[in-house]
């Protein structure tokens, strides 16, 4: 079981990845505006992507592990788990497209869908919980 200190230490985190994500989405949309195809930034833009929201989504995965002690809390934070799951799934399968511009669009799309979507249903969420132990 997690100190209260290492909860108030993993809450800031991932306030901080939020924070961050809004950067991320700026930096996408850029290049799905000027990369020309091809450009090798854009992979590298997407290897440090996948590895960002795999990190972000264990540690807040890993927190409500920790955090769920009650039975709704429990179907809370499953189904919040299963989100990040169908998240990363459609970005498996994103990465998978052979043409680098029509990834960059996929991957844009699913970006847009975890800021616009997961963060206001799921994440407000865990964070409402968190300041209530924190
Ligand atoms: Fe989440």
């Amino acid at each position: 079981m997690r100190t209260l200190e290492s909860l108030r230490q993993i809450a800031a985190e991932l306030m901080d990845g939020h924070a961050r994500l809004g950067g991320e989405v700026e930096r996408l949309d850029d290049l799905v505006r000027n990369a020309p195809d091809g450009a090798a930034r854009v992979d590298v833009f997407l290897t440090d992507f996948l590895a960002l929201m795999q990190s972000h989504f264990n540690n807040e995965n890993d927190v409500m592990h920790q955090m769920a002690t009650s039975r709704k809390l429990k179907d809370v934070f499953r189904q919040h788990v299963e989100a990040h799951g169908d998240l990363m799934g459609q970005l498996a399968s994103a990465y998978g497209i052979p043409s680098q511009h029509q990834r960059l669009e996929e991957v844009r799309r699913i970006i847009h869908q975890w800021r616009d979507e997961h963060i206001p249903a799921h994440d407000n969420i865990l964070e409402m919980e968190l300041g209530k132990i924190c």
